[in-house]
């Protein structure tokens, strides 16, 4: 096991930078998830640790040695792709064996690994099997068992569920977790599924453009994101952002682009800097009778129900907001209905292009 460092890398291809002086640590036997939209460099940061790609600048330190110019095989990382890149023509243990094999080992130590990681992936049945022979998440954890094999140090994922199916894709989630409490590795997973990110990480590294927005544990993010980006990133339905200011005359109130006054819990931080952008998560807005003190109204547009919870879509303070709310509704579209916000969930950002998070 190993700790994972990198220091200040870049990466550029040609004229490109995909990757900006990016610092991050991943201790011994931590699960780090990297996260963020397609393009943002989660790939290309992976190919950098295992030395699938050479740096521009920068260092990374694999169990505190500097392996800059170390090559891939001597970087004791093993990778699992989303292609899962088996052999078609082996069986099951030809393909978990194969590394091992053409690394010099000798055979009964590799029949001892193959069975090692078979019982523990409980892929003891198929050991015989062509891929062909075997359904999606079988080959996946095929794919996981040609990384076992080798008893690698630090293992890395790249986007390893995203061909299978949803149902599937939960299921394999919990396995990779409870592989990783077996075997304690230092792990680095990339996906670009927050939801993959919050159920997996014990810390989520969310990136942008090739630069780390914020790092922190999935609850941290979820409670406190650091600027507007992470906030909207994190989370499903996506967090609710109301532009607007803090009303002039008084400390309580936002009041949206629209003209809807919003009651908020004096904070004299935001009250020096409107405008400002207000986010509500969909969980912290209900929906409540017309009466209710500070209630402001909305007009339904969308009802979505997924059986334990409704997801109402209103249009409300110049936008549209998500209200989540866990009863059955019987709201009808065009429906006039109030809103209220939990006073103490709310979250304040600067209105700049930056959106960074606003002390509360
Ligand atoms: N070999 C390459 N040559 C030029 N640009 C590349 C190459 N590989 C990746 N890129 C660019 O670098 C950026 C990051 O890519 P990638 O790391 O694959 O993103 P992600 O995995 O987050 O979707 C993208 O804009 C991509 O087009
Ligand atoms: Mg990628």
């Amino acid at each position: 096991m190993a700790q994972v460092a990198l220091n200040k890398l870049v990466k550029r291809y040609g004229a490109y930078q995909a990757l900006h002086e990016v610092d991050m640590t991943v201790e011994n036997g931590e699960f780090v998830v990297l996260v963020g939209p397609s393009g943002c460099g989660k790939s290309t940061l992976l190919r950098t640790i295992a030395g699938l790609e050479e740096i521009s600048g920068g260092t990374i330190s694999i169990g505190g040695r500097v392996v800059n110019t170390i090559r891939p095989k001597e970087r004791d990382i093993a990778m699992v792709f989303q292609s899962y890149a088996l052999y078609p023509h082996k069986t099951v243990r030809k393909n978990m064996s194969f590394a091992l094999k053409l690394a010099g080992v000798a055979q009964p130590e590799i029949d001892k690994a193959v069975e090692r990681a078979a019982a523990i992936l409980g892929l003891e049945p198929l050991l015989d099997r062509k891929p062909k022979q075997l359904s999606g998440g079988q080959r996946q954890r095929v794919a996981m068992g040609r990384a076992i094999v080798r008893n690698p140090q630090v293992f890395l994922f790249d986007e390893p569920l995203s061909n299978l199916d949803a149902k599937l894709r939960v299921q394999m989630r919990a396995e990779i977790r409870e592989l990783h409490q077996r075997l304690g590795a230092t792990t680095v997973y990339v996906t670009h599924d927050q939801i993959e990110a919050m159920t997996m990480a014990d810390k989520i590294v969310v990136m942008r453009d090739g630069h780390i927005e914020q790092i922190g544990h999935p609850l941290e993010l979820y409670d406190r994101p650091a600027n507007r980006f992470v906030a909207g990133f994190i989370g499903s339905p996506a967090m609710n952002f109301i532009e607007g200011q803090v009303d002039a005359s008084g400390t309580d109130r936002f009041i949206a682009s629209d003209g809807t006054a919003i009651p908020v819990s004096a904070r004299l931080g935001i009250l020096k800097r409107s405008p400002a952008v207000l986010a509500i998560r969909p969980e912290d807005l209900s929906i409540v009778e017309e009466n209710t003190p500070g209630a402001f109204p909305g007009m339904v547009s969308v009802v979505e129900t997924t059986g334990p919870e409704t997801i109402v879509i209103a249009n409300s303070c110049g936008t549209r907001l998500s209200v989540v709310i866990k009863e059955r509704s019987r709201l009808k579209l065009g429906e006039k209905v109030w809103l209220s916000a939990d006073v103490s969930k709310l979250h304040f950002f600067e209105a700049s292009k930056d959106g960074r998070r606003l002390a509360a």
